[in-house]
């Protein structure tokens, strides 16, 4: 057995002196599709364009044909690979930072110190150690598993009521209510009209790829964006008006006020890692019909949070955590081979270890070993 690092949550307070760690603004590096089968594309023709949905709409409405994207299958970091070898291709250099990973492994990272319930595992490597990069995917045969277990555990809902099922549906529906295929001009009004009769279908998915970092660590990371609010700026300097859709539960008391401010803070940190700036929240009653909207800025959400006084999180303490968390990585994950970062549910550490001495285990794809092998 191998020997297991710890890295320790507790105190907290060691990350919250001399305000946030120095962050880069995400850059967007380059992006790609996945199409209504979720095949790869290199370009960005699932990209949607955000237009308010007509309120009042039943979420639950079609369930029974919603084309569901199979996510018992274990993609690793194909589509992020793909999409980097691309890069490198065109600009005929490698782009070597510290850390390559889907921005939902980061999240996981950043909301942790705030996080008792989730744990999490992820398979890291570390190829052509000159290189120094760290590539991190989540561990999907544990996050399976897992999965399995909180729906055996859970309470079956009485007779009528939501399934989970029928509540992760609400979020697609939502999305589907909620954009349109081109900008506003070359949309018919009838389209936006037949929105809530469509069917709904989550393979296609946008993905932005950013160049991002807490100093001194750098990052290069790839998630999915759900629409952008305007178009795409001429100007690739300029940044780009992504918008996040999420549901919620409408507030009816003090207890759904709370529980809303806690969940502030993994949209807050999603959005905040790929630069998004606007987060269009659906609000919806217990049975899932769409009541309002509200639309965030996802800058000011930490000190919204902040002023409201409940203590329930702060965004400078998330950035810090993973800022020092990142920098223990780059200096425990010194060698080649497969390693293992793991969160177990309520744990007071990050455990990390070396599970396979050589090779670079499922995490990277042939295409990709192959691409940098021979440079
Ligand atoms: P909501 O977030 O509105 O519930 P994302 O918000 O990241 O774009 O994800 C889109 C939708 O995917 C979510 O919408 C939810 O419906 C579904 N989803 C995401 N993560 C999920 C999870 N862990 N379990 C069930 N559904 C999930
Ligand atoms: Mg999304
Ligand atoms: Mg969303």
């Amino acid at each position: 057995m191998s020997q297991i690092f710890h890295f320790p949550l507790q105190p907290l307070q060691r990350f919250t002196s001399g305000g946030a760690a120095a962050i880069k603004m995400p850059k967007e590096i380059t992006h790609f599709s996945y199409d209504d089968r979720h095949e790869y594309r290199p370009d960005d023709s699932s990209m949607t364009y955000y237009y308010p949905p007509e309120l009042g709409v039943d979420l639950s409405a079609g369930f029974k044909d919603f084309v569901k994207l199979d996510d018992t299958r274990d993609d690793h970091l194909e589509g992020l690979l793909r999409a980097l070898m691309t890069v490198e291709e065109k600009e005929g250099k490698l782009r070597v930072v510290d850390f390559i990973t889907w921005r939902g492994m980061m999240t996981k990272i950043m909301t942790t110190p705030y996080d008792n319930f989730d744990g999490f595992e992820m398979n890291a490597t570390r190829f052509q150690v000159c290189y120094s990069e760290c590539f991190i995917e989540e561990d999907h045969a544990a996050k399976l598993a897992r999965v399995r277990e909180q729906n055996a555990n859970r309470r079956r809902p009485p007779p009528g009521a939501p399934t989970p099922d029928v509540q992760s549906y609400w979020g697609y529906k939502f999305e589907t209510l909620s954009v349109i295929p081109d900008i506003m001009d070359n949309v018919s009004r009838d389209y936006i009209e037949t929105r809530p009769k469509m069917v709904v279908n989550n393979h296609a998915q946008y993905c932005s790829v950013v160049m991002t970092g807490f100093t001194p660590t750098s990052m290069i990371l790839g998630g999915e964006v759900d629409a952008i609010w305007d178009r795409r700026p001429d100007d690739p300097d300029q940044p780009i008006n992504w918008v996040e859709l999420k549901t919620s539960q409408e507030i009816y008391n003090d207890g759904d006020r709370l529980r809303f401010e806690r969940k502030l803070c993994k949209f807050w940190a999603q959005s905040f890692l790929l630069g998004v700036p606007k987060i269009i929240v659906g609000y919806r009653t217990r049975d899932g019909l769409l009541k309002r909207l509200e639309e965030l800025n996802t800058r000011t959400i930490p000190g919204m949070v902040k002023r409201k006084g409940n203590n329930s999180w702060d965004g400078n303490l998330c950035i810090n955590f993973a800022a020092a968390f990142l920098k223990f990585l780059k200096e425990t994950i010194t060698s080649e081979g497969v390693w293992k970062i793991r969160r177990q549910q309520k744990s007071p550490v990050i455990e990390v270890f070396q599970t396979e001495a050589q090779g670079t285990g499922e995490i990277l794809s042939k295409e990709f070993l192959e691409w940098r092998t021979q440079r």
